[in-house]
């Protein structure tokens, strides 16, 4: 039935990379208590400060950071860290060779009303060639050996993958353990459900706006077929669902703020939720390229994200091939 921890099981995973992923799991398991407590932990509610992205941050966004990163850096087996709420990478120990990237509060505008929130993180390797600082981080989603989140729903969850498919383990707060509740995680590959911010469709390409009005023009339309709408705002939560139950998950690039055509991070949201969707069996794309093939050049860049059933995923894509992008170039 249900098994301790996933990775002490698995073949081929290095001791050192396993005791990476627990201590994640320590801090994950004290950010789960805090969210639980809610206001009785008093750490609802915004700081003053803002990330470097110009996001006002909770202060659950703050604790959780440094939770994450303290714990990673005291283990000395992390040669440094980058988070979404760290403006420049972090350095641990000069001869260790794990990069953890991490998004440590997913979808923190949840916090306050009580939603679901999640935590992503992405391991890499120091790289070969000689690098420093940021330069380390600047590897695509392929390079990723590891990569999960955990969900605080109403159950806390682990998803995660070292390249041989996702496993889900749920935290047995008895045993104060993630126990594994699911081998082998395979998303169907078509589905009748799809994730979008509806309020920013008169921002979006052409593509997306005829893939998405084909889409609600159910069963009198080209498609044949009804579908349905969820959207939870953390990108955790909503791809949990596609991981769980099929679905399509779009963040696409819009024109809404010119600064920011795209509101998803590449390093620490994308890479790890596509590493996750294509060992699930699915597929994830800008809508031009596949987004473990980009090479990044910033560990804070931002990137149009559709993901999720390889078949719905394709039928989107058909459009962005088809149709011609007119207020943007390839995001
Ligand atoms: P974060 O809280 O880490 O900044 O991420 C929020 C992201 C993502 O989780 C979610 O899919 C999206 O923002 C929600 O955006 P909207 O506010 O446009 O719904
Ligand atoms: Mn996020
Ligand atoms: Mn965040």
């Amino acid at each position: 039935m249900q098994r301790l921890i996933p990775v002490l099981n698995s073949d081929h995973v290095p001791l050192h990379l396993i005791s990476v992923i627990n201590t994640l799991l320590t801090a994950a398991k004290e950010i789960s208590h805090r969210l639980h407590q809610g206001s009785l932990a008093g750490t609802l509610g915004s700081t003053l400060d803002e990330n470097i992205q110009g996001e006002t941050q909770k202060k659950l966004d703050i604790v959780s950071n440094q939770l994450i990163k303290n714990m990673l850096l005291e283990t000395n087996l992390v040669h440094a860290v980058a988070s979404e709420e760290e403006d420049d990478v972090v350095m641990g120990n000069p001869d260790a060779k794990y990069l953890v990237a991490f998004d440590p509060l997913d979808g923190s505008s949840n916090i306050d009303i009580n939603g679901s929130v999640g935590t992503i993180f992405t391991i890499l390797e120091k790289p070969d060639h000689a690098a420093e600082g940021k330069e380390l981080f600047l590897q695509t989603g392929d390079e990723q050996i590891a990569a999960g989140y955990i969900l605080y729903g109403p159950s806390t969850m682990l998803v995660m993958t070292t390249g041989k498919g996702v496993r889900a383990y749920t935290l047995d707060h008895t045993v104060g353990e993630f126990l594994l509740t699911v081998e082998k995680l395979e998303i169907p590959k078509t589905t009748q459900e799809f994730a979008i911010n509806m309020s920013n469709q008169r921002f979006w390409a052409e593509p997306m706006k005829h893939y998405i009005a084909d889409l609600l023009s159910g069963s009198e339309g080209p498609r044949a077929k009804n579908f349905n709408m969820r959207w939870n705002a953390a990108m955790v939560s909503d791809v949990h669902r596609v991981l769980t139950r099929s679905g399509i998950f779009m963040y696409p690039a819009d024109c809404k703020n010119s600064d920011k055509p795209c509101k998803l991070r590449l390093l620490y949201e994308a890479n790890p939720m596509s590493f996750l969707v294509e060992q699930a069996g699915g597929r994830s794309s800008t809508g031009y390229e596949r987004i473990m093939s980009l090479q990044p050049t910033d560990i804070h860049q931002r990137v149009s994200v559709i993901m999720g059933s390889k078949e719905e995923v394709d039928e989107c894509l058909g459009y962005y091939k088809k149709i011609p992008c007119t207020r943007f170039d390839s995001p």
